[in-house]
């Protein structure tokens, strides 16, 4: 079966071709993105995705290309005839069709695409249970990875370059030394003294949607936390290292540029997370 993807207003096998060449998402990656879980047939979190859409499109002034309420219909009926009951949904919001110049305007009619596709449950049980491996690269990106863009260019470099490492992710490092998050994820350490650590929410990271769930169980579980920036050598001393995204949920980090971190095992708090931010999702179903 080919997968049905939802193109500007119709539903269409994703192998016609059907990109339109002046697409701005295309030409200058003038568009913003969101990437939901889906588990048992549903969506997870799709309130704070859509809240975070809109937050991403007001930052880059660009409409919302229709309803809230329209919009969840067309994101269930995407899931609908993809069959997906276990995977993500992909929904992309592209400033729209214009003949090519850097400059826009405001009129112009958002693009909507949404593809969905599964992901083996047995990946993620697989992931929590070994863990990955990650190394460090630059963070080459822009001063507003605040805003979930897609112009992913430093994201798929550093991607890359974990893949030729035969690793599954890379830590982005500033220029101060200090771990901002993955290519792909939000990064996590419980540090030499036992303190749960993550990046603020500032201009320099995605406020991950896993990481707003994980950040709600963190006083319940009775952790200690600090919001605030590590470095690569705090990583590297660390007993537990993560990662977090909405593809996997947690990832312990055993490896970091090749060396183990901790006990070189998933440790007990991002097992402790994981449960949680499992138990919260069944909750809300
Ligand atoms: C750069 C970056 N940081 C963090 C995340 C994690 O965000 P979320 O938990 O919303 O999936 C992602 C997910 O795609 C990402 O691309």
């Amino acid at each position: 079966m080919s997968r049905i993807a939802y193109i500007d207003g119709v539903y269409q096998p994703m192998d016609l071709p059907g990109i339109l060449v002046e697409d701005r998402g295309y030409q200058f990656a003038d568009g913003v993105y969101e990437v939901c879980a889906i588990r048992n047939g549903k969506l997870l979190d799709e309130t704070r995705h859509l809240d975070r859409l809109d937050y991403s499109l007001q930052a880059l002034n660009i409409p919302m290309p229709m309803s809230r309420a329209a919009l969840k219909q067309v994101m269930r009926e995407t899931l609908r005839r993809n069959r997906v009951s276990d995977g993500i949904l992909y929904m992309q919001v592209s400033r729209g069709v214009a003949p090519r110049e850097h400059m826009y305007d405001a009129d112009l009619k958002p693009v909507l695409v949404i593809t969905a596709r599964p992901i083996a449950a047995e990946r993620r049980a697989q992931i929590m249970r070994k863990g990955i491996s990650a190394i460090s690269v630059p963070d080459q990106r822009w001063a507003r990875c605040d805003i979930k863009s897609i112009s992913l260019l430093p994201n798929v470099l550093a991607r890359q370059s974990a893949r030729n490492a035969k690793v599954q992710e890379a830590w982005q490092i500033d220029g101060q030394g200090m771990v901002t998050e993955g290519a792909a994820t939000n990064a996590w350490i419980v540090d030499a003294k036992g303190v749960l650590r993550t990046r603020p929410a500032d201009h320099e990271i995605l406020n991950g949607i896993v990481r707003q769930v994980l950040l709600d169980c963190v006083a319940e579980l009775g952790l200690k936390f600090a919001e605030k920036p590590f470095s690569l050598s705090e990583a590297l001393a660390a007993k537990e290292c993560f990662s977090t995204a909405s593809t996997m949920s947690v990832f312990p980090v055993v490896k970091l540029d090749g060396q183990k971190i901790g006990s070189g095992k998933p440790g007990p708090v991002a097992k402790a997370l994981s449960v949680a931010y499992d138990t919260v999702e069944q909750e809300v179903f």
